[in-house]
């Protein structure tokens, strides 16, 4: 009676990966992020075999760990061909064709300040991310991931246009079938430390509070979700996810496309820290949060937890 009731569904096929790949040959566990690793490139292609094959996870989003000696000012390495993001782009096209690759798009991996974009020092030592500049340099990125056979470009830096001048860039260059997942309301939020931890791309100096979004405004998330759609975005995310599910179930009702909500390091180690210490049942806690997401209009879910959780959906199946 239950399953014939229920209005919510939460499966594997729901589920996007995001993954942390490495120059060299080692995959090592993340000290700040417990069950996630960086992989090499070989690691990362096995692993993603195991992702799609057996658990059906249809979608890995990609995240470039970039040594310091090849970061700079401007971030250039982010649109090197033979970079480490575009690498594994084409070994994991070339071994799991229907594996779905989305790429994070922004420069603070590459960047020797940790911002996400060109940085204009300040007289006061501050610094400032100059938008327009920024953008190009994301078209660049993006292209080179395009052209490596990434069917997703995901921009995660917050820059005004960029949707408009991606969109623009990969149609004109015969990407048209690449699709966006812009981040469109992404709070300057407390919950992103692990993953820059994972990284090492935490800002040198200052904060991101210049274009992240103050996590007291939702009425301003709606009104980015309406840019991103008139700039040609195919799918629009909220970030992080659990803290605010208003924005997302607020987005759900104002616009048709379909969302996305990224469950961040910072709410996946809020599970993981509990339930080491014996507080939580970590299978139906981190089940239930990833439930929340569903019901509250989220189409697809960006999770550190998708390998776990979809090994769990799978025994929860076939037990019934
Ligand atoms: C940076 C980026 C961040 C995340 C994804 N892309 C961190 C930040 O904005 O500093 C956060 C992901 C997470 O916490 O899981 N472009």
């Amino acid at each position: 009676m239950r399953g014939l009731v229920r209005e919510t569904t939460l499966s594997a096929a729901n589920l996007i990966y995001p993954m942390f790949v490495q120059e060299g040959e080692k995959d090592a566990p993340i000290a700040s992020l417990p069950g996630c690793m960086r992989w090499s490139v070989a690691g990362l292609v096995s692993e993603c075999h195991r992702l799609y094959d057996e658990l059906g996870i249809p979608c890995v989003d990609l995240f470039g760990v970039v040594s310091e000696t090849l970061k700079t000012p401007d971030g250039v390495e982010a649109h090197n061909p033979q970079g480490i993001v575009q690498r594994a782009i084409r070994a994991l096209k070339a071994e799991i064709p229907g594996l779905l690759v989305m790429t994070d798009v922004a420069l603070d991996p590459y960047s020797t300040y940790g911002q996400d974009g060109i940085v204009h020092e300040l007289p006061g030592g501050g610094v400032e991310v100059l938008n327009d500049e920024t953008v190009e340099a994301l078209v660049l990125q993006a292209l080179s991931h395009a052209e490596a056979g990434a069917d997703i470009i995901s921009p995660s830096d917050m820059m005004d246009g960029r949707v408009a001048a991606l969109r623009a860039a990969l149609d004109e260059r015969g990407y048209s079938q690449v699709s966006i997942m812009s981040y469109t309301s992404k709070y300057a939020s407390a919950l992103y430390g692990p993953f820059r931890g994972a990284l090492g791309s935490a800002p040198k100096a200052g904060d991101k509070k210049g274009y992240q979004m103050d996590p007291a405004n939702a009425r301003e998330a709606m009104r980015e979700a309406l840019l991103d759609e008139q700039e040609g975005a195919d799918i629009l995310m909220v970030k992080p996810a659990t803290f605010y599910l208003d924005v997302i179930a607020a987005m759900r009702e104002g616009t048709h496309l379909p969302i996305a909500a990224y469950h961040v390091s910072g709410e996946y180690l809020m599970l993981k820290a509990a339930a080491a210490s014996g507080w939580l049942d970590e299978k139906e806690a981190t089940l239930e949060a990833l439930m929340s997401i569903r019901r509250a209009g989220a189409d697809m879910i960006l999770t550190y937890a998708a390998p776990q959780a979809a090994e769990w959906l799978s025994q929860r199946a076939s037990s019934h």
